[in-house]
């Protein structure tokens, strides 16, 4: 029976409530700090890549050498999905928002796992390597159709960034590049109990797979209020035109009270530090075309932190992200999905963590209809 306890505060949206704990990754948003397993997130992004962080999420530790060597052999060797997901990609990808075909694709990839039922734990984790190895290749080949060329096949002699930068874009990313794919998709990989990643858990904490897990998860990220916003900030900065055209219809939107895409943070009150190192990458990447739109972006941070800052908005990793992919040939539409890309390693493992000390989440609602009981009436006298 629902709201049977004297407990009745309502936390909306489960805002502040502890659900579970995790040695996965930390944020502190007053100090706008984010570590994954003890490590901050700006050592990483210097000086790691990104299979060793989807190791580091998955096992607790930064691998040794040999460790490392066969995760990444292991990911390459596991980055080609059967021909059923690229067909699929083939039948609806060119129509259909990027977001929507991924989610089918992991379904259809599920298919190809003859153990994609199990709850066995070892068979999970196989599973959360699978998803790992796979989703640059998916998103790849969803980016491709959706752009009306060619898939293109993973190359085995490219890291985990640049192959999935090529298998998108069609060229091999120059080191730069190649260490901007690298950083974005370190800088998604883990961020707490998000909504996607509390959706992979609810799912996971049910005993279904870790593909069901995983494709909530997408549906999740797909809202404005979470990764969509990277799609909608970038087409808003475009929107603006210029750093003048920020300033006036920017302040009109203040005005009428509206929520500006790429700000705000439900955790972070200060400066999001992925935002601060993806700021600096999309200063790099503008140098060359798209200056006035960074130039814009800028103008947009500067109203917004003098009109909003003293109430904790900044921008947040939304914010730079879509200017950064946009700037490297991304299409829009697949800014949240490569987002995906860099999540995948929190999701399963905070669902992998979660389910080895499983308890099905289930909270309550206050119930604030009709207690009844109200006469039944047949509906030929309504
Ligand atoms: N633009 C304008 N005003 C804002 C924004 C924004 N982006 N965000 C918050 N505010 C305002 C709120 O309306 C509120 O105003 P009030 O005091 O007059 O009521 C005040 O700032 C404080 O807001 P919070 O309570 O701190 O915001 P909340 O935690 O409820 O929301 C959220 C966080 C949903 C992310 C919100 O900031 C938002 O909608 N941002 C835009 C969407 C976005 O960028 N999402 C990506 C988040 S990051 C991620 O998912 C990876």
């Amino acid at each position: 029976m629902e709201n049977a306890t004297n407990n009745t505060e309502v936390h909306k949206g489960l805002e502040g409530v502890i659900a579970a704990s995790t040695k996965i990754g930390y944020v502190d948003g007053q100090a706008g700090m984010l570590n994954y397993r003890g490590y901050d997130i700006k050592t990483l992004a210097e000086q790691s890549n990104y299979e060793e962080v989807s190791f580091l999420l998955l096992y607790g530790h930064l691998p040794t050498r040999e460790e490392y060597n066969a995760y990444a052999t292991k990911l390459r060797e596991l980055s080609k999905p059967d021909e059923d997901v690229y067909d699929v990609i083939r039948k609806i990808g060119a129509k259909t928002h990027p977001m929507t075909t991924l989610r089918t694709a992991v379904s259809i990839f599920a298919a190809s796992d003859k153990a994609e039922s199990s709850e066995n734990l070892k068979d999970q984790e196989e599973m959360a390597i699978k998803l790992i190895a796979t989703l640059p290749t998916i998103v790849g080949a969803i980016h491709r159709v959706y752009s009306g060329k060619e898939i293109i096949a993973p190359d085995k002699n490219l890291g985990y960034a640049a192959n999935f930068y090529y298998m998108s874009l069609g060229v091999r990313p120059d080191p730069m590049e190649s260490k901007i794919m690298d950083t974005a998709l370190i800088l998604h990989a883990d961020h707490g109990m998000n909504a996607s990643t509390f959706s992979a858990m609810v799912t996971i904490s049910t005993l279904a797979d870790m593909y069901s897990s995983v494709t909530s998860a997408i549906s999740t990220l797909k809202g404005g209020l979470h990764g969509g916003a990277n799609e909608r900030a970038l087409k808003m900065i475009q929107s603006f035109g210029t750093p003048a055209g920020a300033e006036s219809k920017l302040r009109d939107m203040l005005e009428r009270k509206e929520k500006i895409m790429g700000f705000g943070h439900r955790v972070y009150k200060v400066y999001d530090p992925r935002a601060k190192i993806l700021k600096q990458y999309a200063d790099y990447i503008t140098q060359k075309n798209d200056r006035n739109l960074y130039e814009t972006a800028n103008k947009v941070e500067e109203i917004m932190i003098n009109t909003l800052g003293s109430k904790g908005i900044f921008p947040n990793v939304d914010f730079y992200s879509g200017m950064v992919y946009n700037a490297m040939g991304f299409k829009t539409e697949i800014f949240t999905p490569i987002f995906a890309v860099g999540r995948i390693s929190g999701w399963v493992a905070r669902a992998l963590e979660y389910v080895s000390d499983n308890k099905l989440f289930r909270p309550k609602a206050q119930y604030t209809g009709e207690r009844g009981p109200l006469k039944y009436v047949p509906i030929q006298e309504r």
